[in-house]
């Protein structure tokens, strides 16, 4: 199944391109995701191939999808990845554009469809993702169409992306709104969340590892609108002069106690009826209890601590055993 069209809810774990499928290979989850990303000449795959079958897919500007998954677990990171990360779309194929119901992002339909954010930093690519120039009409109808770029956003790589594509109803991300993002690694998916709140947004992006935050400081060099802080995200004080208010909190530390330390940054800096986005993966917090078990003991602790559970859907087919869960904060609620 073709990855849902803006607007809709989407089938929560259907493929994402147009080939491919699911599974596919023996071995259950992970192999032959291939084409679903992009079935050719797009950013490639996700996971492809057997475990261990080293990186599934295109080779940047190569015009081959993601890695197809022969037999076998989970394999390489496909697609989407290597060399520069062409422009354009495949043989100069017409794309046309159109915004998801989540405003600023973006669907590109092409040959395949893909979730895109318009790039801040127009002619680069952050992690060798792919980016297509689309012509649009000026904002002055006095001037020539423009060409405007977007960078294709794999839900492969970033839990957000697979949220977005399993059908969250409101991730609350928008053009303009601040965003706390704990556990941003070497800042992949924090990019795409900094093309989608724009230049009038601000990203503050924590993470704890100074190698990965290396990647994230040269990141935000360019993107402005980030503000890097490599700390850890249980000691929010040490940060506290960084920040101002923010509207979310987006949590995806994989961490035993991540419902701890999201409700110690919502204590901080949520705004009253603010929402938190957390990912949660289930075996970091307890690798033996069934993964449902598990989420249902997040929530519970987020409720302690006054989050209202909006919505919660699991990442399959992007990830196993991971959840994502929205919820409202309520400050006169938290303890
Ligand atoms: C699953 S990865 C995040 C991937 C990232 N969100 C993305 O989509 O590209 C989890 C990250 O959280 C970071 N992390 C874990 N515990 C943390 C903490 N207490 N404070 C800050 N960062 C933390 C890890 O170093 C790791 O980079």
């Amino acid at each position: 199944m073709a990855f849902n069209a803006p607007g809709g809810r989407g089938g929560r774990g259907g493929g994402f391109g147009a080939r491919g499928g699911r599974g596919g290979g023996a071995g259950g989850r992970g192999g032959g995701r291939g084409g679903g990303f992009s079935a050719r000449g797009g950013a490639g795959g996700g996971r492809g191939g057997a475990r261990g079958g080293g990186r599934g897919g295109g080779r940047g500007g190569a015009p081959r999808g993601g890695g197809r998954g022969g037999a076998g677990g989970r394999g390489g990171r496909g697609g989407a990845r290597g060399g520069k990360g062409g422009v354009g779309a495949k043989g100069g194929a017409k794309v046309i554009l159109e915004p998801h119901r989540h405003p600023g992002v973006f669907v590109a339909k092409g040959k395949e469809h893909l979730l895109v954010t318009r790039n801040l930093v127009p002619g680069e690519s952050v992690y060798g993702e792919k980016r297509i120039s689309i012509e649009q009409p000026n904002a002055d109808p006095n001037l020539p169409a423009e060409k405007v770029e977007y960078r294709v956003w794999n839900p492969f790589r970033s839990k957000l992306a697979a949220g977005i594509l399993g059908g969250l109803d409101d991730i609350h991300i928008g053009p303009g709104k601040k965003v706390l993002y704990l556990g941003a690694a070497s800042g992949t998916s924090v990019s795409h969340v900094a093309d989608v709140v724009g230049p009038e947004g601000t990203v503050y992006a924590v993470e704890f590892s100074h190698r990965s935050g290396r990647d994230l400081v040269n990141m935000a060099k360019k993107r402005t609108n980030v503000i890097p802080i490599v700390e850890d995200a249980r000691h929010p004080n040490k940060y506290r002069m960084l920040l101002s208010m923010v509207d979310v909190v987006f949590a995806d530390v994989a961490q035993p106690d991540q419902a701890r330390i999201v409700a110690l940054n919502a204590h901080h800096f949520l705004k009253r009826g603010g929402h938190a986005v957390i990912s949660i993966k289930a075996s970091c917090i307890d690798s033996t209890a069934p993964a449902e078990a598990v989420f249902a003991a997040e929530v519970k602790k987020l409720q302690s601590e006054g989050f209202k559970p909006r919505e919660q859907l699991t990442l399959e087919p992007y990830e196993r055993d991971h959840a994502m869960l929205v919820a409202t904060y309520s400050r006169d609620a938290a303890k």
